[in-house]
């Protein structure tokens, strides 16, 4: 990409960052997207008698709240629900946001489950790219319990305005201010979003949020997740597309298929890429045998490439001369040039062995899935 082209981009980000993304509120309807009763049933599923979701406090006990948590968390991935918030996107985000598909979404939303008066459940103060999102990334806040009266202020989450954010920071940094500074100054300056179900509200990765302790006797239950563009592909810092964010319009998660062929299977290491360069092979290979353990792979022994080598011969070897099966850290440890890219995989394909893609919990199996790979390197702009 050329400078001028790069600047543009920046310019168009910082634009539609001030436009749209800076804690502003979008409306959607309740009927068509029944959030808060989705969350209520699931609450319920789980064998708890809630009578409201602003009553778990009172109905689940303190010990169970977490796991319970984690629970809806799961079942944000369940298809159908996958595709109802799919649709918010395209039909009440991506418009009121000004986003260009492709879009990616995250592919487990967070749900959270805020008890009253607990001072030790409070977020401190920050911003996504403190927490290692990239500015391209767009953060939604959805409540799913009312929010919209003064009285219920202390239940909501609080945010800063982008330019504010960007000063505090800055301040906070030169300053060395320790968590507890930064609370009672972000604090000071902070407002409570005053939103409901049938509300979401846009911000960015650099506005300062947090919470304060909930003193409404009730409990509040949010859903948040984040947005990719395509265009702003590689601007998504340690949570690139594929792993933390699933690509819009794939036509859902495709049934995953036992790939067995008689061939051997070795796992494949190495730091020769943009994506792999910051990748610890130890953690890389931590990642490798988790997957293969929860699928009965068995690994025959591991490839670790040649380290100056950034034509991945050793790759090349696999497919090509070993004729194995392969495990490997990403999408983003193949090779750059799509056209090479291409090649390595059509060798693969031809002598009818598998490649298993860890972070993106994808598999190479027929010519079919060729596209699934190049449609997440293009979306990051791979080698940009
Ligand atoms: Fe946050």
């Amino acid at each position: 990409m050329t400078d001028t082209a790069r600047a543009e981009l920046d310019r168009a980000l910082e634009a539609s960052l001030r436009s749209a993304w800076d804690g502003h509120l979008a409306r959607y309807d309740e009927a068509r997207f029944p959030f808060a009763r989705w969350a209520l049933e699931r609450v319920r599923a789980r064998g708890w008698e809630v009578e409201d979701l602003t009553t778990i406090h009172r109905d689940v006990p303190l010990d169970a709240v977490y796991g319970l948590t984690k629970a809806l968390c799961a079942d944000t991935r369940d298809p159908a629900l996958r595709g109802l918030v799919e649709d918010l996107v395209r039909e009440v985000i991506a418009p009121a946001g000004e986003l260009e598909p492709p879009l990616a979404v995250q592919r487990a939303l967070n749900v959270r489950i805020m008890l009253p008066d607990r001072p030790q459940a409070v977020f401190p103060f920050h911003t996504g790219l403190l927490y290692g999102h990239g500015p391209g990334s767009r953060s939604v806040w959805m409540p799913l319990t009312d929010l919209r009266a003064a009285r219920d202020e202390t239940a909501s989450m609080y945010i800063i305005g982008l330019e504010r954010s960007r000063a505090l920071v800055q301040q906070a940094v030169r300053e060395r201010l320790s968590v507890a500074e930064m609370t009672e100054r972000f604090g000071r300056e902070s407002r409570p979003l005053r939103a409901g179900p049938g509300e979401v509200v846009l911000f960015s990765q650099e506005n300062l949020h947090g919470n304060v302790v909930n003193r409404t006797g009730k409990t509040r239950v949010s859903v948040d997740f984040r947005i990719a563009e395509a265009r702003f592909g590689d601007r998504l810092a340690h949570k690139p597309v594929g792993g933390y964010f699933a690509l819009m319009d794939r036509g859902g998660p495709r049934p995953e298929r036992a790939p067995t062929n008689a061939l051997p299977t070795v796992s494949y290491l190495h730091n020769a890429t943009p994506a792999t360069a910051g990748a610890p092979v130890h953690l890389q290979r931590y990642m490798l045998a988790e997957y293969c353990a929860a699928r009965g792979i068995t690994v025959d022994f591991e490839l670790f490439e040649l380290d100056a080598m950034k034509h991945l011969p050793t790759l090349w070897h696999a497919a090509t001369t070993l004729a194995a099966n392969v495990v490997m850290y990403s999408v983003f440890a193949l090779p750059e040039a799509p056209e090479e890219r291409r090649r390595l995989l059509e060798a693969f394909l031809a002598q009818r062995a598998v490649v298993h893609f860890v972070n993106e919990d994808l598999r190479l199996v027929d010519a079919a899935d060729l596209a699934d790979v190049e449609a997440l390197c293009a979306f990051a702009r791979y080698g940009v």
